[in-house]
């Protein structure tokens, strides 16, 4: 039932506030008497002497594994690698010892995904015990393939999502992400209670935020979808722990819209896109107050310098934000590390909404299926 909203995926948007609570009452709900706040159910013998972390995973899953290993090297201190499973399965990285290999998939039934975590597991086994797969999966559903493939998971715990565009069980990926980032940094203490508790603080407070920016975003969007309805070509841009959101900013208007969209690190447009800027190319930033913030405004400055109109993610309105951004997406003031949960509600609106005023089939995207279960 879509309770009165025009598609399944609007409806889903809304939902976040919500799969962020149930998050939080999940995860952050620590056993009594252990060293970490965080409670995913894990076995101690999975994080135990771990060295490496391996993330496989497809679509918008892969995007969710990139926050992910921002959060596990930076908090946790553990080299974590990123891979399409769909390249892993035909280059896989060495054989590592003391290595989690952790498999993204909502659906749980992405064949490449499973692919990748079925030969990862193969090419281990009778290896020295240091070498044998430590497996992983993150899903929205535990009872799917993935399931029955490995024998541990982190249940996301974003409910059914029925529109093709992934929008909640992406955020409740970045939920099971916190938690195991969190969870791992409290065991190996590479951060202080204090940092952790501020943490916990303050994702806390998110789904209260992500209600605010609904809110104030709703009429925004689509407003801008309007103007934007013809455009043909988008670029998008962020930097650090908010260049994934860059590239699923793009994915979601590329799947429903059906426009051109690119994701980019802000610092790498001068290395060749910014060739392709121009008054009919608008340019997505997200400027967050931390560490990259004055080096997205000015990349943002270079692309206004070739006349694109410049949309800004952001929670600030004054200053050079307040200049050099024609239009203004706002969110509320939130730690860096923290924004990846707000900063994307705005643009899958916008996707949203472009798509609604073309009149096409949002919640069913041409040559799209909700899980790819051929490879
Ligand atoms: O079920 P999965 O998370 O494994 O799906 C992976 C991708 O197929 C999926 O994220 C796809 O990119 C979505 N349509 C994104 O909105």
């Amino acid at each position: 039932e879509k309770q009165g909203f025009k598609h399944f995926m609007l409806k889903e948007i809304h939902e976040q506030p919500g799969v962020v609570r149930a998050s939080l009452d999940a995860y952050f709900n620590p056993a009594e008497s252990t060293e970490s706040p965080i409670n995913l159910g894990l076995p101690a013998d999975l994080y135990n002497d771990l060295e490496q972390i391996q993330i496989l995973a497809c679509g918008t899953s892969w995007h969710a594994a990139l926050i992910g290993k921002y959060l596990i090297e930076q908090l946790a201190e553990i080299s974590t690698q990123v891979h399409y499973a769909s390249e892993y399965r035909y280059a896989p990285s060495p054989v590592t010892a003391n290595t989690l290999i952790i498999g993204v998939t909502q659906s749980g039934e992405t064949a490449d995904t499973l692919a990748a975590l079925t030969m990862e597991k193969e090419r281990r086994q009778g290896r020295e015990p240091k070498y044998q797969a430590r497996l992983l999966g993150i899903t929205n559903r535990p009872e799917s393939s993935l399931g029955h493939l490995v024998p541990h998971v982190i249940s996301t715990l974003a409910g059914i999502e029925i529109g093709v565009a992934a929008t909640k069980t992406f955020t409740a990926q970045l939920m099971a992400f916190y938690a195991l980032a969190l969870d791992l940094a409290a065991r190996r203490q590479t951060v202080s209670k204090d940092t952790l508790d501020k943490i916990i603080n303050g994702l806390r407070q998110i789904p209260k935020e992500i209600e605010a920016t609904l809110e104030s975003q709703e009429r925004l969007t689509e407003q801008l979808a309007h103007e934007f309805a013809e455009t043909q070509d988008f670029i998008f841009v962020g930097r650090g722990i908010n260049f994934p959101i860059a590239l699923e900013g793009a994915l979601k208007l590329k799947e429903i819209s059906y426009i051109h969209a690119e994701g980019y690190p802000a610092g790498e447009m001068k290395h060749g896109p910014i060739a392709l800027l121009d008054a009919k190319v608008p340019v997505v930033a997200i400027a967050i107050p931390g560490s990259v913030y004055e080096k997205v405004i000015s990349n943002a400055q270079e692309a206004k310098a070739r006349d694109s109109r410049l949309i800004g993610v952001t929670p600030v309105n004054d200053g050079e934000a307040a200049e050099i951004f024609n239009d203004l997406l706002p969110i509320s003031h939130v730690e860096e590390l923290l924004s990846p949960i707000l900063t994307v509600v705005p643009l899958q609106l916008l996707a949203y909404h472009i798509a609604a005023r073309r009149g096409l089939d949002v919640d069913q995207p041409r040559n799209l299926a909700k899980s790819v279960t051929v490879e």
